[in-house]
């Protein structure tokens, strides 16, 4: 479905935040890209969103295909129609809007009234405690509660793939567990799923394939189980040391997985 190729993008004069990214978002999968601080995970989604250039950056070489149509160039609303839409990190919630009008804004860019009252409905049923408050203003839900509004609203979008921007950030472990249960239901339900974390646990939990970004540049690919195995991201991403690898099945840290096909 998606299929990103040997993608460059820079901000301004100087700042080369991804060098030569390759990665796929196969059909129905969760893909999740794992990575510190400025590793160029943010970066790589503005530049499926077409958002990037709201951020002063440009893309230098390479392609991002959806479906073998190359989103490079396009614009953020075409985009979205054809079936991308992102989460932004820190959630960017209308604060003063209640939780419906914020959803009611999710849904903008479709004319399809029944569509919409359909995606209304699986918002509402994935997360009931919208439902409870409604009429409420989102600057007044608890962090976790925004985030569910965010994934809400991008859902009212009706997307083929989602984009999500470390939406574990700043939550309690209690709420992360739930924030991951939600993105299996949404993916159960035919969303394919592009999930950028630093919480490892969770996304090598729900993602079924996953990359890990350094410094613009992917480290390691492949399953996401067999990569949560790997010393590399039980000592980086889950704060396990290597010195009694139990379970292994390779005695030699390999720095490449078993690729896939999309
Ligand atoms: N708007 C911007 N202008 C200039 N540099 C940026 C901008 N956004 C990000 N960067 C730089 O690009 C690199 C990747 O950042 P980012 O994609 O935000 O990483 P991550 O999301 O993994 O933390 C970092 O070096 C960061 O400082
Ligand atoms: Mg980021």
């Amino acid at each position: 479905m998606l299929s990103i190729d040997a993608l460059r993008v820079a901000y301004g004069g100087a700042v080369e935040a991804v060098r030569g990214v390759s990665m796929d978002v196969p059909d129905g999968k969760v893909v999740a890209v794992l990575g510190s601080n400025g590793a160029g995970k943010s970066t790589l989604l503005r530049t499926i969103s077409g958002t990037l250039s709201l951020h002063r950056g440009r893309v230098d070489a390479g392609s991002v295909r959806l479906d073998g149509a190359d989103l490079v160039g396009r614009d953020p609303g075409k985009i979205v129609r054809l079936g991308v839409v992102q989460v932004p990190e820190g959630r960017r919630i209308f604060g003063r809007l209640t939780v419906e009008e914020n959803l009611r804004a999710g849904g903008m860019a479709s004319k399809d009234k029944s569509a919409k009252a359909a995606a209304q409905e699986r918002v509402y049923d994935l997360f009931p405690v919208l439902k409870e408050r409604t009429s409420q203003r989102g600057g007044l839900l608890s962090g976790g509660e925004q985030q569910m509004l965010a994934i809400g609203r991008a859902l009212m979008a009706s997307p083929k793939l989602l984009l999500l921007d470390e939406p574990s950030l700043g939550l309690a472990p209690r709420i992360i567990g739930q924030i991951g249960e939600v993105i299996a239901e949404i993916n159960r339900q035919g969303t394919s799923v592009l999930l950028v974390e630093q919480n490892a646990t969770m996304a090598l939990g729900v993602a079924d394939l996953a990359y890990v970004l350094d410094v613009g540049e992917v480290s390691l690919s492949g399953d996401a189980r067999e990569l949560a195995r790997t010393d590399e991201v039980q000592r980086l991403y889950l704060g396990h040391e290597s010195e009694a690898p139990q379970e292994r099945t390779t005695a030699a840290p390999r720095k490449t997985l078993s690729r896939w096909t999309a």
